[in-house]
Formats: structure tokens, sequence, C-alpha cells
């Protein structure tokens, strides 16, 4: 394998794209991350929104790999913030298969994308080949992933659909905690319903797989799925804190994240058979082993 290769990471500054920097670094790669907010070394600033780049790097780039978006998770999904949330991952990937065209080196592009994107409370294991579903995360991971299609012809490309990925530095992780640290430890809607996850670590080792096998098409980064009730309770087992209030009703979360509560609430269970099939192995593939590891940093 050749490890002297240039790779830019779009929205490298966040959760997934910090802990990638780091191991592509460790493999040796050359890391460059594109922000709006530059400055640092390393760092290569654009406006996707206005289509302008600092573009002095970009021939030496090999690799691309978007993880740019507003965050899912951290605001209501008003009107505006929904329009916020398809601009920001739509007109950046738009707009990289534009800058595609400075990178004469360009062999290999990763696609974020997330793994709601079915019909979900339908009670089966979704494959990759599956339909879209109606709702909006389903129609924003569309739109999200046809954009990606502009990479046809220019260079090999690999769709991700990521699960909610455990990290101890943020994320889901950090959210499902905080109730949990007040003693407030509770499963949230009936507690039945399954969330697929994904170690973070498993995460960026998928992505440096589908790097080093040039890996085509849709695959689910997914290591399982658990109940949420399942995910709470082991998560209070590992802060050592209680666990015994009665499940929060699905209408009150409801009534306090409105659209957005589907990310706790809806039941979802999909495969990773299809990447297991091409030889990637999870290190964290049951979620007891992933809590540990990551409670144990
Ligand atoms: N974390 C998860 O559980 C999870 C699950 C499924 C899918 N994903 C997807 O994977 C990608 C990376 O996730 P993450 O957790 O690392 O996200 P994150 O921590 O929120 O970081 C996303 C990055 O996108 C950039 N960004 C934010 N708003 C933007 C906008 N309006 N226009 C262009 N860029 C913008 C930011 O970079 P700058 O501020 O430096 O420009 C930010 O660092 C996201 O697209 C996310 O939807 C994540």
């Amino acid at each position: 394998m050749d490890t002297t290769k240039s790779v830019l990471i779009a929205g490298g500054s966040g959760l997934i794209g910090k802990q990638l920097t780091k191991m592509l670094k460790e493999r040796g790669y050359f890391v460059y991350k594109l922000s709006r907010n530059a400055g640092k070394q390393g760092y290569i600033q654009w406006d996707p929104k206005s289509k302008k780049v600092d573009e002095k790097q970009l021939a030496r780039i090999d690799i691309l790999i978007n993880l740019a978006g507003a965050n899912i998770g951290d605001k209501n999904w008003t009107t505006a913030r929904k329009k916020e949330l398809i601009d920001s991952r739509v007109q950046s990937t738009e707009f990289l298969s534009e800058m595609a065209a400075k990178m004469p080196k360009l062999m290999y592009y990763v696609a974020a994308s997330g793994v709601n994107c079915y019909n979900e409370n339908e009670q089966k294991v979704f494959q990759e080949s599956d339909d879209y579903g109606s709702d909006f995360l389903s129609s924003l991971v569309r739109d999200w992933e046809t954009s990606s299609d502009r990479f046809y012809g220019i260079c090999p490309y690999m769709k991700l659909r990521i699960a909610m990925v455990l990290s101890n530095k943020g994320g889901s992780l950090t959210a499902m905690k905080r109730p949990i640290n007040f003693g407030l430890g509770s499963p949230l809607g009936t507690g039945n319903q399954f969330h697929p996850w994904i170690h973070i670590d498993d995460l960026c080792r998928m992505i440096l797989f589908g790097i080093d096998k040039k890996l085509e098409g849709t695959y689910h980064a997914v290591a399982d799925c658990d109940t949420n009730r399942t995910m709470m309770k082991g998560i209070a087992k590992y802060m050592h804190r209680p666990f015994f209030l009665p499940a929060v009703p699905s209408a009150i979360l409801k009534f306090i994240l409105g659209e957005r509560s589907m990310l706790v609430l809806a039941d979802l269970q999909v495969s990773n058979e299809k990447i297991k099939n091409e030889g990637f192995v999870f290190k964290y593939d049951k979620l007891n082993k992933a809590l540990k590891a990551l409670f144990s940093k």
C-alpha cells in the first residue's frame, strides 16, 4: 500500500474528521482539511455556499473524503433549519465535484451519508438495495447521495450510510450520558426501538478499508443494532449510575423535540453483511465491547 498519498477531508474539523485525521496520519497519509473557518495549519478555507476555495493545495490531492454538513441533532428542524441541513450537504458535494477538476491526481472519493433513510418501524432488516423512505431524513439522504453521483466518471467512489457514531469525544453518546449523569437514566419512548450504531474507530477503519480496496457503491457503516433500553442501561452501568425510572413517553419527546424526535424514537434495523462480505472485520461488534472500550479511556 502506498502511504504517501494526500487526503483532503471536507468537514474534517468535526467529530469523525478529527479521529479520521489521527488514524490517516498514523498510516502515513498527508491530511488536509476543508473548513469554513480555516487559519490553522493543515486547513484549507472554503465556502461551499459561495463556491469559494483556496485552490493552492488542490493539485496534490489523491483522495477526497466528504464529511461536511450542518449537525442533524443539535437544533430543531424548522423549515429554515431543514433547508440548511440539505443545502450544507448537497451544495458542498456539488461544489466538491466541481473542485475535482482542479485535482488531476484524484483517485478515490468517500461520501458520508446516513442510515436513517428507510421506512422505519417496518419490522425488517434493511439492505443497502432497499428503497428510500418517505420522511424528511430519507429525502435528505436521497438528495445527498444523488449529489455524490456527480463523481461518476471522475473517480471510483463509496457512499457510507453511517449509523449513530459512538465516541467519547461528543455526539450521541455524550447526549445519552447527560440525563444518566443526573441520576435520570431511563429508556426513551417504549425503549424497544432499535438503533443502529458503530464505534468511531470502526467507522474510520471502514473508510481506510474502502480506500485500500477501492470499494465502489453504497455500504452500511453499522456494527450492530440494539434497543434504546439496552443502550441506555448499558451506558448507565458503565457510568455507575442508577437506571430504574419509568420510560420517558414518546408524546413528551415529540412535544419537546418535534420532528427531530425521530432520531431517538425511530425503530430501525439494518444489515452489515455487505461490508462483511468484502472482508471487513469489526473490532467492536457488540455494544458491551464498544462501551467498555469507550469508558475505559
Ligand atoms: N456523528 C454521527 O453519529 C453521524 C451519523 C450519521 C451520519 N453522520 C454524518 O457524517 C458527517 C460527519 O459527522 P460528524 O459527527 O463528524 O459531524 P460534525 O461533528 O457536526 O462535523 C461536521 C462538519 O461539517 C462542517 N459543516 C457544518 N455546517 C456546515 C455547513 N453549513 N456547510 C458546510 N460545512 C458545514 C463543519 O466544518 P467547518 O465548521 O470546519 O466548516 C463540521 O466540522 C456529517 O455529514 C453527518 O451528518 C454522522
